[in-house]
């Protein structure tokens, strides 16, 4: 089954083709990092426009280097939530589309069963049930996953994303958006044990976390030195190494919890090489076995979201409905409701 998939609930416009036989064919991305820059963030309005803009052009381009042209399309998946309403709406439309057009289904996704199942794209797969660990600009979340569609959740933030954690710290060091990778840049010329900060809901004995307070006791430590270069390296450098540790520690527990042995890391925060080396300690000495999507596929992409569509459509008995003649998104929604049926 060939498969094309479409992601455009934020500010990355991505177009795969994954043919279940042959794996991922050609992915196609337009990150829009540099539209929203100057603005600290994204701006809705600038985003939908950007993927009415880009859809086409990387539609051409994915169809192309995979070798593929629209009639050996078997199905459209594209992300129908969470995520921004009107940049949702430009992928669920073109899908719907298509499909429409073409007389094949489409399949709404949703973004975090994208990211969860991206693993599945690496050479070395992890098996089901797992421990998923979902680190993004949105969620921070622990999942058993015992297959496709069978999620449930172990715990998550009860304030700010991880990768939100990342953005507002770097935005007060004066980093550029997104500020993950920029403050993770700059922590690697951080002198370790200048700064300890504190590790917030690391014995809480549950599943959750809490990442606002970091933030504010950045803030709070930043007031009492003058912020030169070096100092901001060293508090970036302690922030990551609070953020990092905390997401081991609780990520430990879930596998202790659920007594299963491999952790799934996926979410743009998973491409952090300081919580990689972290992890990579902690399987080592407790045992668990690690795995991630590949590098270039950890953030935003349509390659995840064409591999959940085709996941999700071999389980149909019968093979795949016929085109649904009207779509919707959902800019709100929780995974652990999504169910194994497909959801066009
Ligand atoms: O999964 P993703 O691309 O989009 C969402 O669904 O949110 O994740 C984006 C988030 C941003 O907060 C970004 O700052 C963070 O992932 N991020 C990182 C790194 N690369 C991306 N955070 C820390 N270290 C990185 N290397
Ligand atoms: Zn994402």
């Amino acid at each position: 089954m060939i498969v094309l998939g479409i992601e455009s609930s934020c500010d990355e416009t991505g177009l795969a083709v994954y043919d279940s036989d042959r794996g991922l064919l050609a992915h196609a991305l337009h990150s829009q990092i540099s539209l929203h820059d100057e603005y600290g963030g994204v701006v809705p309005e600038l985003a939908s426009r950007d993927h009415i803009r880009r859809i086409t052009p990387l539609l051409r381009d994915v169809l192309d280097r995979s070798g593929t042209t629209l009639g050996d399309l078997d199905a459209i998946a594209y992300t129908r939530g969470p995520g921004l309403a009107g940049a949702l709406l430009v992928g669920a439309g073109v899908a719907a589309s298509l499909a429409y057009g073409l007389d094949i289904p489409a399949i709404g996704i949703h973004h975090l069963e994208g990211h969860l199942l991206s693993p599945l794209l690496a050479p070395d797969r992890p098996a089901f049930p797992f421990v998923a660990l979902l680190v993004s600009g949105g969620h921070t979340q622990l999942m058993r996953v015992d297959g496709v569609g069978e999620y449930t959740l172990l715990g998550e933030t009860v304030d700010d994303a991880a990768g939100e954690a990342f953005d507002k710290t770097a935005k007060f060091l004066g980093l550029p958006y997104p500020g993950g990778p920029a403050l993770s840049a700059l922590a690697e010329r951080g002198h370790p044990g200048k700064f300890r900060f504190p590790r917030p809901m690391i014995a809480s004995g549950d599943l959750d976390f809490s990442f606002s307070g970091l933030k504010t006791a950045v803030v709070t430590a930043c007031r009492e030195i003058r912020l030169n270069e070096q100092a901001r390296a060293d508090v970036a450098h302690a922030f990551q190494e609070a953020v990092s540790d905390v997401l081991a520690v609780k990520c430990t527990a879930a596998l202790t919890s659920t007594g299963l042995t491999d952790l799934v890391v996926a979410g743009g925060v998973g491409a952090n090489r300081r919580l990689r080396a972290v992890l990579a300690q902690r399987a080592r000495t407790e045992g668990f076995r690690l795995f991630y999507p590949p590098l270039e596929l950890c953030t935003d992409n349509g390659a995840m979201i064409a591999l959940a569509g085709a996941l999700r459509l071999a389980r149909l008995s019968g093979g795949p409905a016929t085109a649904a003649r009207g779509f919707s998104v959902k800019p709100r929604w929780d995974l652990a409701s999504v169910g194994t049926m497909a959801d066009s």
